[in-house]
C-alpha cells in the first residue's frame, strides 16, 4: 500500500480508484513553506494540478516520492529535470480534457465576435447597446491555430463546420497531419499572422513560444476577409506567457486588435487592478479550460491509473520526464 498526497483536489471517482487499489489517499493543499520543510517525506506519490509548485528545492526534500502525477496536461509547475535526476517519474493526463478546452475556446471565439461579455456588462449597468454591439460571423474567416495537437485539431474540426478556413503553424507537425485535417500548414509563424484574422493558441509555453504573440505580429494581421472588415481577434486557452499581455493591451487600445479573450495569464491568479480588465473588448476566465465535471472525472481517473501502474514498478505510457530518468 502506498501513501498518496493529493494537494489540488481530485474527483471522488478518481480517489475511489486509488483506494480500491489499496492505497491511502491524503487530500489537502500543502503550502510551499511546508513542502520546503519536507511535508512530502512520508509519501510515496503526489498528485497535483497547477497550484502546487514542485520545484527542485521541494523535490530535494521529498525523498520518499517515487512518482508525481499531474492531473492535467501542462507540467510547467514541476521541475521535470530535478525529478528525473532524483529518480522520480512524472506522469500527466494528456487525453482527458481535450473536449472541454475545445469547447471553451470556441465559446471564447464566439463571445468575442458577438460581444457577449461586453453586452452583459452593459445590461448590468442599464445599457441597451444594440446599435454598438454589431458583431461578425466566424463563417468565411481564417482561423490561425498556433500548435496543432489534440486540442487545436478539435477546435479546427468545430470551426470547419462553422465555415472557417483553417490555418496552422506547428514546426513539429508532419505536413500529412495538417493535410488530413484540411488545415493549411504555414512554415513561418509570421505568415500565419499575415493571413489570419482570428488566432487561437494551442502550444506549450517554452523559451521558443514566450511572447510569440507580440506587438509586431499582431500588427501583421489583415483585419478583413472577403470584403468584411471583421477586425483581428486573439484567444488563448493554452498557457499564460505566450501572449505579451502589455502588447495586447496596447493593440486593443490602438485598434490593431478588435477583441481578445484569455483563459490563461502570465501571472495567476491575476494581480489586483489587472490592466486588461479595464478594456471593454477584452474578456477573460480564470484558467477554467479543463474545469468541467466530465474532464475532471476523466483526468482524475487517467492520472489515478497512471499512478497505480507506476507504483507497481511498471512504466505508465504518459511519463513526461523520460529523458531525465
Ligand atoms: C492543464 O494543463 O491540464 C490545464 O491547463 C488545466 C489546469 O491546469 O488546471
Amino acid at each position: 500500500m502506498a501513501r498518496i498526497a493529493v494537494t489540488d483536489g481530485m474527483a471522488p471517482e478518481a480517489v475511489a480508484v486509488l483506494e480500491k487499489a489499496g492505497h491511502e489517499v491524503v487530500l489537502g493543499f500543502i503550502q510551499s513553506e511546508d513542502l520546503l520543510a519536507g511535508a512530502l517525506k512520508d509519501f510515496d506519490a503526489i498528485i497535483v494540478r497547477s497550484a502546487t509548485k514542485l520545484t527542485s528545492e521541494v523535490i530535494e526534500v521529498s525523498a520518499g516520492i517515487s512518482i508525481i502525477g499531474r492531473a492535467g496536461v501542462g507540467v510547467d509547475n514541476i521541475d521535470l529535470e530535478a525529478a528525473g535526476k532524483a529518480g522520480i517519474m512524472v506522469v500527466n493526463a494528456p487525453n482527458s480534457s481535450t473536449q472541454s478546452v475545445v469547447e471553451l475556446t470556441i465559446g471564447h471565439l464566439i463571445s468575442s465576435l458577438r460581444h457577449v461579455a461586453r453586452a452583459d456588462r452593459g445590461l448590468r449597468n442599464n445599457l441597451w447597446e444594440k446599435k454598438q454591439l454589431k458583431g461578425t460571423e466566424l463563417s468565411g474567416k481564417c482561423l490561425g491555430l498556433i500548435g496543432f495537437g489534440r486540442i487545436a485539431q478539435g477546435v479546427a474540426s468545430v470551426a470547419k463546420t462553422m465555415g472557417m478556413e483553417i490555418h496552422t503553424y506547428d514546426p513539429y507537425l508532419p505536413p500529412k497531419v495538417a493535410k488530413a485535417q484540411g488545415a493549411y500548414l504555414h512554415k513561418k509563424v509570421d505568415s500565419l499572422f499575415k493571413t489570419c484574422t482570428h488566432i487561437s493558441i494551442h502550444c506549450n509555453l517554452s523559451d521558443e513560444t514566450h511572447h510569440l504573440v507580440n506587438s509586431d505580429r499582431m500588427k501583421m494581421m489583415p483585419g478583413k476577409k472577403g470584403g468584411i472588415v471583421c477586425g483581428n481577434h486573439i484567444v488563448n486557452c493554452a498557457r499564460g506567457g505566450i501572449v505579451d499581455e502589455d502588447a495586447l493591451l496596447t493593440a486593443l487600445e490602438d485598434g490593431t486588435i478588435s477583441s481578445a479573450a484569455l483563459d490563461v495569464f502570465e501571472v495567476e491568479p491575476l494581480p489586483e487592478n489587472y490592466p486588461l480588465l479595464q478594456h471593454e473588448n477584452f474578456h477573460g476566465t480564470p484558467h477554467i479550460g479543463a474545469a468541467t465535471m466530465e474532464a475532471q472525472q476523466r483526468v482524475g481517473i487517467e492520472i489515478a491509473n497512471a499512478i497505480i501502474t507506476g507504483l507497481t514498478g511498471e512504466q505508465p505510457s504518459t511519463i513526461v520526464n523520460r529523458q531525465y530518468l
